[in-house]
């Protein structure tokens, strides 16, 4: 498969030396990426702003911004049969960003926000035979928050987190998930490195390729 993959935060500059960003190390993206580098697809990643090696046999697009993010996974979507978005997307943006480096001394500045883009969302009205997978990390209400970001940006498969639970989610080295399925499957999985949360994700995704296929070619 052309696997499209987005990890890592955004970075939405405030000044030229302040930005808004989030805890997401892109780890998990990145052993999505690897994974499937060994499994034999081909992989296009898209990063945000990261401190990890590139990997290897994978083009890789570095991005910075929520916008930059979009612009380059709409680029790549037409040409994608999946799309894994395990990035973590800024929701917000400041409204302006000011040329020069914003000095102390009022008592107090408000910084105005305004909503970026929802990428998988946008890019879910043209899914058309693309596969997508998105992320749910959470703090409360892990399932029912995963199921409604499922069916609201239409993903095939949906991975729920919850981010309050040691070794899950954000900077450590594993990850313990439910993958939410379109056709209501819900499979829990163990704690497991992130290496293995990517591989079980990819089976999970190849799973779905594959039922697709026997579907579209019942003989085959
Ligand atoms: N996502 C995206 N573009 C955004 C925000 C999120 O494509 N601007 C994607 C993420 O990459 C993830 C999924 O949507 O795969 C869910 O992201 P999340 O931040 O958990 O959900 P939100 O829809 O932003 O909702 P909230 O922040 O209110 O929980």
């Amino acid at each position: 498969m052309n696997l499209l993959i987005a990890a890592g935060p955004t970075r939405e500059p405030i000044d030229p030396v302040r930005y808004l960003t989030n805890r997401s190390s892109g780890k998990m993206g990145y052993a999505l990426a690897a994974a499937a580098r060994d499994a034999g697809h081909r992989v296009t990643l898209i990063s945000g702003p990261v401190s990890l090696p590139p990997v290897e046999g994978v083009t890789i697009r570095s991005v910075v911004t929520a916008r930059d993010m979009y612009e380059a996974v709409e680029a790549h979507f037409d040409a994608c049969d999946a799309l894994i978005m395990a990035a973590a997307v800024a929701d917000w943006t400041p409204a302006e960003t000011q040329p020069h480096k914003i000095k102390k001394g009022a008592p107090e500045w408000m910084l105005r926000l305004v909503p970026t883009r929802d990428i998988l969302a946008s890019l879910s009205a043209r899914k058309a035979h693309r596969l997508l997978v998105g992320f749910a990390a959470e703090s409360q209400d892990v399932l029912a928050q995963g199921r409604r970001k499922r069916d609201a940006k239409r993903c095939d498969l949906l991975v729920a987190n919850d981010i309050t639970e040691e070794g899950a989610g954000f900077e450590v080295d594993t990850n313990r998930v439910v993958l939410l399925f379109a056709d209501g499957r819900e499979e829990p999985l163990p704690l497991m490195n992130k290496r293995d949360v990517a591989e079980r994700i990819l089976a999970a995704l190849e799973g779905l390729a594959a039922g697709r296929n026997a579907s579209t070619h019942p003989s085959a």
